[in-house]
């Protein structure tokens, strides 16, 4: 029989046991972080322009509301009396708590970043060893949301065991607080986060970071693919992290994501088309959907992407379930061509085309292909488009393809006629299409 004594017990190892128990994140997160336009340079200015930016866009209501601090807001040194992180002074002059208020007051959440190890990768004192005292101290600034580094790891790494231990602290701490505070642990991949963060984190970066490029190859992020990777390294080309996922998607559950990084989508480096695709993918694959660009001087065609309701509600939708490579097959003019398919809630389906190649190409998609792996059933039944989600672009770029049928299944179009779309190839980018059951 349990006696109270127990019971305590019970629910203390439950804490202990449980997945990142604090309700957070049963989508995937949406909002802004600092780093990839800002780096080191921020401040309070620059924090509080992107929330109210936030506000102003009206990009609130289409579900971005984290503002994150990423690196560079430490003071040179942690307070010599008590040990607790302290701000830059000069940068934020009213501490981390005054511009966390700030943004509170805008109806935002505030997120902030440090790093399990000596430093952080811009080289500020790291939370290695300070775990308690830096949480308590986040909570007490009001903080919502940490980003979790990995540099400066003392070589506590190597194995999934090791580098368990040392975010699984982190994670203890910032339960232990009694304010959610999501985490997002970012340790580039190593030790395959996949498999051991969903139970202490809300998401886990799965490669190096993110370079703002479509394909180009760069040294410096030397894998091809993540299992096993030993060198995440960084300048990763946007199409090269949706080949690392592809793998490892299926470990993603409700409050437990791969983090694709901080997109890219605005910055400069891509063409408008491709930063469709990276916005698309990104929703498919359930990422965090967070934003990099300086979003007080956005274009009107990079507001259109982000704030494409039919992709977000993609990567919002309450079945968590992130989208599968079919295929992907090498093409002649370089580059290749990838089916993706995924499920959704209410019995629908999401088809995405991809073409890394330079040259439209044109691709006969099977039913039977892109259905493979679903209940029998299904797989004679027709299925029918309720959205056609590629912006304007549809019409401008003809992104097409050649829907086929070798067995019974069908593609239906709205009105229940088979649906034979023209061919005009597959130009670069994706082409997202939700069906419906029959
Ligand atoms: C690492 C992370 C980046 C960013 C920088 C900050 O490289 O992967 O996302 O946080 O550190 O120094």
């Amino acid at each position: 029989m349990f006696k109270p004594f127990d019971l305590k017990l019970a629910a203390l190892l439950g804490t202990l046991v449980r997945a990142m128990d604090n309700g957070l994140a049963l989508t995937p997160q949406m909002g802004w972080n600092t780093w990839n336009h800002f780096g080191c340079n921020i401040d309070a200015d620059v924090v509080l322009s992107a929330a109210n930016a936030l506000v102003d866009q009206n990009l609130t209501s289409f579900g971005y509301n984290y503002v994150l601090m990423d690196d560079c807001w430490h003071a040179a040194s942690r307070d010599p009396d008590t040990g607790a992180p302290r701000a830059d002074p000069v940068k934020f002059p009213n501490g981390i708590k005054g511009v966390v208020d700030q943004v509170h007051a805008l109806g935002l959440k505030a997120g902030i970043y440090s790093d399990a190890g000596m430093y952080t990768c811009g080289g500020n004192f790291g939370s290695l060893g300070f775990e308690e005292i830096d949480a308590q101290t986040y909570a007490e600034w009001g903080i919502d949301y940490l980003k979790y580094d990995n540099c400066f790891n003392e070589g506590r790494s190597g194995t999934p065991k090791i580098s368990f231990d040392r975010y699984a602290n982190m994670s203890r701490a910032l339960n232990a607080t009694g304010r959610p505070i999501l985490y997002s642990l970012c340790n580039w991949g190593e030790d395959g986060p996949w498999n051991f963060a969903p139970t202490i984190a809300n998401s886990w970066r799965i490669s190096g970071d993110i370079m703002d490029s479509f394909d180009r190859f760069d040294e410096r992020c030397p894998c091809t693919q993540v299992i096993d990777c030993t060198y995440a390294g960084f300048h990763c080309a946007m199409t090269r992290i949706i080949d690392f996922a592809a793998p490892v998607l299926q470990k993603a559950r409700k409050g437990a994501w791969n983090d694709l990084d901080i997109m890219e989508v605005g910055q400069g480096g891509m063409n408008n088309d491709e930063y469709i695709t990276h916005f698309s993918f990104w929703a498919m694959l359930k990422s965090p959907l967070i934003l990099g660009m300086d979003l007080t001087s956005m274009t009107n065609e990079t507001v259109s992407i982000i704030t494409n309701d039919a992709i977000i509600a993609l990567n919002q939708d309450d079945a968590g379930s992130p989208a599968n490579r079919i295929w992907k097959r090498t093409v002649a003019d370089g580059g290749d061509l990838q089916l993706w398919q995924g499920s959704l809630v209410n019995n629908t389906f999401v088809i995405a085309l991809l073409n890394t190649s330079p040259k439209n190409q044109t691709v006969d998609v099977d039913f039977y292909d892109a259905f493979f792996d679903q209940a029998r059933p299904l797989l004679f039944l027709s299925l029918a488009i309720i959205d056609y989600l590629c912006l304007d672009t549809y019409e401008s770029h003809s992104y097409r393809a050649r829907y086929t049928s070798s067995k019974p299944g069908n593609w239906l179009d709205s009105e229940g006629a088979n649906w034979d779309a023209p061919d005009e190839g597959v130009a670069r980018g994706t082409c997202s299409v939700v069906y419906e059951k029959r």
